[in-house]
């Protein structure tokens, strides 16, 4: 069934070649994603080489661990590691069909970003943003040719998620719209067509749950208690695992965006989170799971 939304998937153009800007923990996850399940070549770039390096290596780390796992063979495994390459200038997105921005969650750099990428690649080459929280119209207005540009909202872990958000802006033409349902399709995902409101759908309904949490904790609850409170409603993992596996500076973030979008009432921006951000801290857990000892 066609999603809700959706434009006809013939418009739908091919995607032989992907280019992924950044190289931190969404943008390696995403590489190998795309690699994986369309099989085609994937290029990362970032802003220096040590960045690039750590990215392709993660990314051929989490390669190594499916061979361990029996996953894939080791020639598949092979194969699919030399689809994954770095490099530090963006040149190599010159003949991409879909290069998807991963970059920090800043209105400014992703401009800046998309505004290089576009200045390489081919006409017929659509700019995805993996944005959480930012509005794809603002990203829109500094492109040249805003019509390539499409939201494309992965979570994290994104090997494992089910769902991508997908984005509409203001000049988004149908021909980009359905390649992006379609990539999403290609890999294995289910897609949704949200609006290009702050943090789109999910996050605006996660980042309160969690938000509720933390205010809980704020106000004096004993951190074990508020995390483990909603433990019978058989979450997939407690909200303070949640917050440091996304990273709670980039949870933090993103609540700002949602407080500044809709007030201190429903958007509350945890000040103990913060003074952890401030000491440098990026796990609610002093020993992980198992020890259960939050800081
Ligand atoms: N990368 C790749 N695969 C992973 C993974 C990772 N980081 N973590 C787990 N997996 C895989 C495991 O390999 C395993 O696969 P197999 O069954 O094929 O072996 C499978 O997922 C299940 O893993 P586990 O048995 O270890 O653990 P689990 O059953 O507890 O599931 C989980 C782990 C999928 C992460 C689950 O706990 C979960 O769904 N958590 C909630 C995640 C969530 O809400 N994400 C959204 C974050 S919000 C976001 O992304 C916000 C943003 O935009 C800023």
């Amino acid at each position: 069934k066609k999603p809700a939304g959706a434009p006809s998937p013939e418009l739908a153009r091919p995607v032989q070649k992907v280019g992924v800007v950044g190289a931190g923990l969404m943008a390696g996850q995403l590489a190998l994603v795309f690699a994986q399940r369309l099989n085609v070549p994937v290029v990362l770039t970032d802003v220096d080489q040590a960045r690039v390096d750590r990215g392709v290596g993660h990314v051929h780390g989490q390669v190594e661990t499916l061979v361990a796992k029996g996953k894939l063979s080791a020639e598949q495994g092979g194969q699919l590691k030399a689809l994954v390459t770095g490099s530090v200038s963006k040149d190599v997105y010159a003949d991409a069909d879909l290069v998807i921005e991963a970059v920090f969650e800043e209105m400014g750099v992703k401009k800046a970003v998309l505004a290089e990428v576009e200045a390489v690649v081919r006409p017929g080459c659509i700019l995805a943003t993996n944005t959480s929280s930012l509005s794809v119209t603002e990203m829109a207005s500094g492109l040249e040719h805003p019509e390539r540009l499409v939201g494309f909202h992965f979570f994290n872990p994104v090997a494992v998620m089910p769902l991508v958000e997908i984005v509409r802006g203001p000049a988004t033409t149908d021909a980009v719209l359905a390649t992006a349902f379609a990539t999403a399709r290609g890999l294995g995902k289910t897609a949704v067509l949200v609006q290009d409101a702050a943090a789109f759908v999910v996050n605006r309904i996660l980042l309160r749950m969690l938000g509720e949490v933390q205010h809980s904790f704020d106000q004096g609850t004993d951190a074990t208690v508020a995390d483990h409170a909603l433990d019978p409603m058989a979450l997939p993992m407690t909200p303070f695992t949640l917050l440091s596996m996304v990273g709670i500076p980039v949870a933090q973030h993103v609540t700002e965006s949602l407080n500044t979008a809709f007030g201190d009432e429903r958007f509350p921006v945890s000040k103990n989170l913060q003074s952890l951000i401030d000491a440098g801290i990026t796990s609610l857990w002093a020993k992980g799971e198992d020890g259960q000892e939050a800081i």
